[in-house]
């Protein structure tokens, strides 16, 4: 008899707790509905889709341990309950690696013992990491509390934008392994230039059939061009570098624990701070964790931790790696790089908190609820998991093998969480031209006729025809699938594969698609009216 593992299938992690009924939506109705909503896949209804790729962001199920949490979520004004157990879990996640001390578990267990509480949780003092606590929290201000990744992203740049322009001669830019379009559109917004360093291998075939046995790290940053690109704008033009786990706008892709060290040998070199975009960290860290020599036997939590050793601060959204449906936050290290370097006449922790409080409410909520600070310190401890990982990882991976071995252009191997196709090769043998957007055309298929939801992140997102002939070098031509984490199962994948292979062996019908509103928009994508142009 064979063992659990010489199956050769993984081992389910979970199982639904509740369920949700999906509406018997007609073609004909999605097709009213599409026209009545200019063709754009951000202002179709959710409610008339049967399988939704649109985002893996705040869309995934919660677990049971993160409902008990949400109980208990306190909608103080100042001070609630959660933030001293959310900061405590960012603590454990990001700092603690196999020694977590789980203070959450005082709330949960209805603990009474007021000494306790206010020496375990409430009563605390910590600096010198990313998280400072009691009095340090107060006096340098370091861990910030926001609604999404983007008010992270605002938050960060338009308190630094003012301190650099002091210095008028002086043209910045921030380089990144891949910005994504928030990141890239909150620096641009504040005068600042974004660079994407991607990795020379990332359009590179590989076997759909070796997904299993390695993997090139195609989302790592091109560290010649990091070098380069500080020789050739100096030092002092650039403000931080970013590295962005898993790489969102390079297909999704890992970026290894020797590339992190890699970037981190250069900010030192060059005195410059290394932050992280750091929304899917734990999927980045399992992707280490399987292929990166060195790193199998050891846990989640300790990759994790030494991920974060290198890095002087983060961003992140928690609506993807925190399981949780709202929240992002931004982290630096007490008494830093980045800390030195922008507390010139105040400290910058005051500055930024000051912001804080002016957009978004007291720093103890960061316009979050309680309930959602709850969910999301429980969240913490359940995205490390490496059952759960796993289980995510092997779904995308599948869904990716299904869709090479029909011959359908993936990027290979699949990233963490999400399916991309490239779309050149696509419509290779057809009349379609880069700017006749027939990646935005192929996603209005898949919902007219099949109810799938998939976006765009091509010519069109990335507004090709305003960018210079050197620009458009930068945009790659993609349609992703993103997975929503711990919602859909293999007959949802199932049907998406026969859907797709559907419309690719019909590619030929796909319509030239054309901004009928808005081309002028910011992040136009969200916003703009389209047209299809059908042949007959
Ligand atoms: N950084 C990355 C790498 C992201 O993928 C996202 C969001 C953000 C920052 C911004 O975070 O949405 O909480 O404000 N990505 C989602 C997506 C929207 O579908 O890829 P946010």
């Amino acid at each position: 008899m064979k063992s659990q593992d010489e199956l050769g299938v993984a081992v389910p992690a979970n199982k639904p707790l509740i369920v949700r009924t999906i509406k018997k939506v007609t073609k004909e109705q999605r097709e009213y509905a599409l026209k009545k909503t200019e063709y754009s896949m951000f202002s179709f209804p959710a409610d008339l889709i049967f399988v939704d790729f649109l985002s893996d962001s705040g869309s995934g199920t919660m677990t049971d341990f993160q409902w008990a949490a949400l109980f208990h979520g306190d909608e103080s004004y100042a001070r609630n309950k959660g933030y001293y157990v959310l900061l405590e879990a960012i603590r454990d996640t990001f700092e603690r690696g196999n020694n977590p001390k789980r203070s959450i578990n005082l709330i949960l267990s209805g603990e009474t013992n007021v000494k306790k509480l206010m020496d375990e949780l409430y009563i605390t003092t910590y600096e010198g990491g990313f998280v400072n606590g009691g009095i340090h929290q107060l006096t340098r201000p370091n861990a910030f509390i926001v609604p999404q990744g983007r008010c992270a992203e605002h938050l960060l740049f338009s308190t630094i934008a003012p301190i650099l322009k002091q210095n008028k001669d002086i043209i910045y830019y921030i380089p990144n392994n891949g910005h994504f379009d928030t990141t890239e559109a909150n620096i641009v917004a504040n005068g600042i230039k974004a660079v994407n360093l991607f990795s020379g291998n990332l359009m590179d075939d590989f076997p759909y059939d070796e997904m299993d046995k390695r993997n090139p790290f195609k989302g790592n940053m091109d560290l010649r061009a990091l070098e380069n690109l500080i020789q050739e704008k100096g030092v002092e033009a650039i403000p931080l570098i970013y590295v962005t786990i898993t790489n969102n706008t390079a297909a999704g892709q890992p970026v290894s624990m020797n590339n992190i060290k890699e970037v981190h040998k250069i900010a030192k070199k060059y005195n410059l701070p290394l932050f992280f975009d750091a929304c899917r960290f734990s999927e980045n860290a399992n992707f280490i964790k399987e292929f990166e020599d060195g790193y199998k036997d050891r846990s989640i939590p300790i990759i994790v931790q030494e991920m974060f050793s290198y890095v002087d601060g983060f961003t992140i959204s928690f609506k993807k790696d925190g399981l949780a449906n709202m929240g992002g936050g931004f982290f630096f290290k007490d008494k830093g790089l980045f800390h030195k370097k922008f507390s010139i006449n105040e400290d910058i922790g005051i500055k930024l908190k000051e912001k804080q409080i002016l957009t978004f409410g007291n720093d103890s909520y960061g316009g979050m609820s309680g309930r959602d600070i709850m969910a999301l310190a429980a969240g913490l401890y359940e995205v490390v998991k490496e059952t759960y990982l796993n289980e995510r990882k092997n779904q995308v991976r599948e869904f990716a093998r299904k869709l090479g071995q029909n011959g359908i252009p993936v990027i290979l191997p699949a990233g963490g969480h999400a399916v991309y196709l490239n779309m050149n090769k696509f419509f290779e043998g057809t009349d379609m031209k880069i700017d006749d957007f027939g990646g935005v055309g192929f996603t209005i298929e898949l919902l007219k006729h099949y109810g799938i939801r998939a976006v765009e992140l091509g010519p069109f997102a990335f507004e090709w025809d305003k960018k210079t002939p050197e620009q458009r070098k930068g945009v790659l031509n993609l349609v992703r699938f993103a997975m929503p984490r711990n919602v859909y199962s293999a007959s949802h994948i199932d049907y998406a594969v026969a859907a797709i292979t559907e419309i690719y062996n019909n590619k030929d019908k796909i319509p030239k698609v054309k901004v009928s509103r808005g081309a002028e928009l910011r992040l136009r994508h969200f916003q703009t009216g389209l047209q299809p142009i059908y042949k007959n």
